[in-house]
């Protein structure tokens, strides 16, 4: 990874993979204050294609996350505007004690893209 900051340890795999889970866990050495995810598919023009695809990493990125976060942490992770959105909103609700959804500055107007700010992660 070019540029990478001084420190920061980069992991470059597909998150739906276990080992990489296991590898950040095993480079953490503990549990996490802060999971972000910027993640999102390739999209193909095939809207329900890209939406269940979409589903999928933001459910992963939510999975990473509870395995990962300390008790009280936060995530901040992208998703967009769908079918599913409430859906996705309530499976953040079941981990923490307070969801808002964001939509960013920097976003092109017109995008569905929003991000999702959870805070005091609740281990079950
Ligand atoms: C909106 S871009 C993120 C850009 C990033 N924030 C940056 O500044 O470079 C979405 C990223 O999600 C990544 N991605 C999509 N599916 C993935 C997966 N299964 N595992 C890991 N990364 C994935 C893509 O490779 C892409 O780089």
């Amino acid at each position: 990874v070019k540029n990478a900051p001084a420190g920061a340890i980069a992991i470059v795999g597909d998150i739906l993979d276990p080992a990489v889970t296991a590898r950040v866990q095993s480079e953490l050495g503990g549990r996490a204050d802060l999971v972000t995810s910027d993640l999102a598919p390739k999209l193909t023009g095939i809207a329900a294609r890209d939406e269940a695809r979409s589903r999928e990493l933001i459910d992963c990125a939510l999975t990473f996350a509870t395995t990962m976060l300390k008790p009280g942490a936060s995530m901040v992770a992208k998703l967009f505007m769908g079918a599913q959105f409430k859906d996705i909103v309530d499976s953040f609700k079941a981990h923490f004690g307070s969801v808002e959804v964001r939509r960013t500055k920097a976003s092109r107007p017109g995008s569905s893209e929003l991000y999702i700010v959870a805070r005091d992660f609740r281990r079950s």
